[in-house]
């Protein structure tokens, strides 16, 4: 089962809004469907985005679109997410967009896999381990960044438990997260988003692993939430760790200028179809949060695992994407 896949000239998506309740697909033939279908969150996911977007831009080229026209709408179909721009970029300084499209997906797929292994010596036998959002197969092409390593290390037989944030407002952890790791027997339990704190203080957590939406060498961005469940490992001394390939590192800013996209006010003020709150409330919906790096025990990405800011400019190199 892959997130995305290029089928006779169109792409593939699992429709994510529909989970865990239907898998179920739609087929994007334009490149404005692509935008929509990145908009909608029907595909989500740092790297899924980027991966989205590329194949996006070879529908346009396949029908002699604007290319420069068509790249800058793309770019701007979510903000925080920096794979989606570094994708952009990449394609259209390539020779030929489509093969290019398919090289991204077949790297993003090998990345995951690398950073399930590294992130899996990590774990230790028994650990009960705790991720927030989805940072899985869902969020990549397949196998996932953050579930990747929980996938690693069950597979190498660590026994592990995986407890799921829910994730509020748009729930990633409890229909996502959940869902995959059902799909592999992967031990798992939804906990609400209020309860990793206290979870945390009473010792029932052994590590946090989280995926990121960009990697700066000050911090990282992350789903709405994040900082919270990273204050309170800090403080019960608990390892917080983030999966990431190197398709969302950004050597150009300070991880605090990143653009954090807002979200609608119905979000927040529906569970569904059904409203929570007296009508007319106000909303504030950012999507996405800040972890400083001092919060932060290590970046696991497919080169290995190191510090931010203290052996930033040693992994510089990691920054040199093709
Ligand atoms: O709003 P979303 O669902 O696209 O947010 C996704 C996340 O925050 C993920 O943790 C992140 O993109 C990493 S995915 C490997």
């Amino acid at each position: 089962m892959k997130t995305l896949e290029w089928e006779d000239n169109k792409l593939k998506l699992i429709d994510q809004t529909k989970l865990p309740d239907e898998l179920t697909y739609i087929y994007c033939e334009t490149y404005q469907e692509v935008i929509v279908a990145i908009k909608d969150m029907i595909v989500r996911g740092a790297p899924a985005i980027g991966v989205s977007a590329a194949y996006g831009l070879a529908l346009a080229d396949l029908s002699g679109e604007d290319m420069e026209k068509a790249a800058k709408e793309m770019r701007a179909a979510r903000p925080t997410a920096v794979n989606l721009m570094w994708a952009v970029d990449r394609v259209m300084a390539s020779d030929d967009i489509l093969e290019e499209a398919h090289k991204m997906a077949e790297e993003d797929m090998a990345m995951c896999r690398a950073i399930g292994k590294y992130g899996a010596e990590l774990i230790d036998y028994g650990d009960t381990v705790l991720t927030h959002c989805n940072a899985g197969a869902l969020a990549c092409v397949d196998y996932g960044t953050a579930l990747g390593v929980f996938r690693a290390a069950h597979d190498e037989g660590k026994n592990i438990n995986v407890l799921c944030d829910e994730t509020r407002p748009r729930g990633q952890g409890a229909r996502l997260s959940v869902w995959e790791m059902q799909q592999e027997n992967i031990p798992v339990k939804l906990i609400p988003d209020v309860a990793s704190g206290y979870l945390m203080s009473i010792g029932k957590v052994d590590k946090v692993v989280i995926g990121a939406d960009r990697v700066a060498y000050d911090g990282i961005a992350n789903k709405i939430g994040s900082l919270m469940v990273a204050l309170a490992a800090k403080r019960y001394g608990i390892p917080f760790y983030v999966a990431a390939p190197t398709s969302t590192f950004d050597d150009q800013i300070s991880i605090f200028d990143t653009e954090i996209e807002e979200r609608s006010a119905d979000e927040v003020t529906h569970y569904g179809s059904c409203r929570i709150c007296p009508e007319g409330t106000e909303v504030i919906n950012p999507a996405f949060d800040i972890v400083p790096c001092d919060l932060i025990s290590g970046v696991i990405t497919e080169k290995g695992v190191f510090l931010l800011n203290n052996e930033w400019e040693d992994f510089k190199y990691f920054l040199e994407k093709e």
